[in-house]
Parts: C-alpha cells; structure tokens; sequence
C-alpha cells in the first residue's frame, strides 16, 4: 500500500508520459495528474499500473474518479451511443457486426464542432482486435510551432469552421448524420490552462477558413496539415486490454489507426466546460 502513495512518472517520446503506482484516492495524486496532464498531453495508465480504491483503472467507477479530475461529464453525444450502465462512458465500437468502420476518422480533436469542445478525453481499452488499432497523438503546440512564420502571421488573424455533420460524412459513417451542429473557432487559439499557442483546425471537423472561397480555403487547409504534420513527432499507443489513457483534446490531436478488421470497442469519457470559449493566440510565440 505504501508503494502505491508515490505515483511513478516516465516521460514518453516524443511526448507523453505514462504513470503507475497511481491511486485516484490520494487527492495529492488527483491535483498532480491533473496538472501533468497539460504539461505532457497524453496521459498513460497501464491496466496493472493503477488503483481506485480495490478497483482496478479501467474498472467503470474508476473511469469516472478518473476523468472526474478534470471537469464535468458529458452525458450523451449525437452519434457515439453510451453504455447502458452509465450514460457518461460511451462506447466506440468499430468493425466488426455492429461497429462502424475502422477508417471513420481522421486526426481530429473531439467535438470541436461544439462552440465548448471537450477539455481532455478518457480512453480506456475493452476488446481489441489481435493487432492494430493503434491511437496515435499529434501534439497541437508542436503543430503550431512547425509552420512557417509567414503562414503563423496569416493564421493569427483567421477563424475556421468545424462542423459535425461534415465530419461525420466525411468519415465514412454508416448511418447519416441527420442535423449539424457547427461552430467557428480562431485558427491559432490560446490553451486555456497554460496559454501557449496552438493550431487549431484538423482534417476530420474543420470544414471551411472563414473569408475564403471553397477552393482558397481547401488550398490553404492542406498547406496548413503539410507544414504542420511531423511523422517524427507522433505518439503511437499500441493498446493492452484495461489501459486507460487520457488525452489533452485542445493540447492534442488523435485519432486510431484504421489498420485492422475485427471488433474493436473503446470506452471514452468526455470532460468539458460549459463557459469555454476558445480565445485567439494573440503574442510571443511559444
Ligand atoms: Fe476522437
């Protein structure tokens, strides 16, 4: 038990970190995780790594003591449906019988179509396939500083539009979408917790720049992901039933990789804010 009061800490490459020895009932830990979770953006808990209470991580109670430390719940989602026991843990279900298909996204942060997307996300892994269904992670600030200063200047000044709808159509989903829900966010915002900068449009749910024609601004939005997307600075997590990881969704970008054809069900936990407005990076940069 005494082992378990001091919360061990690896920092992962290129960025992460990943924990053991972690007790969601220490609130000393409870304050520490929170604040490693916006200095590193990706947070992993391997399923034997930790406890709440007797439970082990990825037990469904402790999932929500977990993502508890870093807001407010959502409890339903337009598309993604919930478990039956706690509307609060949705399911992701891909391939398979009942799953939608692997290759239904793209490196998105979560509901940044929604005028307060979701401040982190809890992943916890329940069936995988043998292999694949890697999550991988781009770091939102490392996108940002990987532009060219000539293309920082222009963005400073741009907001984009996200949209549900056209994400999810253009994610290959089954079932249409059936009404939008769409938001306008400044291109370059400011993290809410530790003010440095970070793009903030992805190729999943932002659908237009505002003030361009379609043409302009499908052109300047590749331009964007080429200057900004680094193979080198990707986080890929190969998953192990149980483990819990839990993402940054300003901080970070994510998605899984679609290289896989059985069953695959992920439970997520989504945190947010409901006074969240996303503000422009307006200074230095970081
Ligand atoms: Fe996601």
């Amino acid at each position: 038990m005494e082992l378990l009061s001091t919360l061990s800490i690896s920092q992962l490459k290129p960025f992460g970190a990943k924990l053991t020895n972690v007790d969601l009932d220490s609130l000393e830990q409870r304050d520490r995780i929170r604040n490693l979770l916006f200095e590193n953006g990706v947070l992993i808990i391997p399923a034997d790594g930790a406890k709440a209470g007797n439970r082990p991580i990825y037990d469904e109670e402790s999932l929500l003591q977990l993502a508890g430390i870093f807001g407010k719940l959502e409890n339903s989602h337009p598309v993604i449906k919930s478990k039956d026991t706690d509307v609060r843990v949705q399911l992701l279900d891909t391939m398979g019988n009942t799953g939608i298909p692997a290759n239904s996204f793209l490196f998105h942060s979560d509901m940044s179509w929604r005028i307060n997307p979701s401040l982190a996300t809890v992943f916890s892994a329940n069936i995988l396939p043998s292999s694949g269904g890697n999550t991988c992670f781009q770091n939102a600030n490392l996108m940002y500083r990987n532009l060219s200063p000539e293309l920082k200047n222009k963005l400073h000044s741009m907001s984009a539009i996200h949209s549900l709808k056209e994400g999810y159509s253009r994610g290959n989903q089954p079932d249409e979408v059936k009404s939008d829900i769409a938001s306008t966010h400044p291109v370059v915002i400011k993290h809410p917790e530790t003010d440095v900068p970070l793009l903030y449009v992805n190729e999943n749910f932002t659908v237009k720049l505002v003030g361009m024609c379609e043409q302009e601004s499908a052109e300047l939005m590749k331009c964007i992901f080429e200057e900004a997307s680094n193979p080198d600075q990707i986080l890929s997590h190969s998953w192990t039933v149980g483990d819990v990881v839990v993402c940054d969704n300003l901080g970070v970008q994510h998605l899984a990789k679609a290289d896989y054809k059985e069953f695959r069900r992920m439970y997520r936990l989504v945190v947010h804010d409901s006074n969240l407005r996303l503000k422009p990076y307006v200074g230095v940069d970081k």
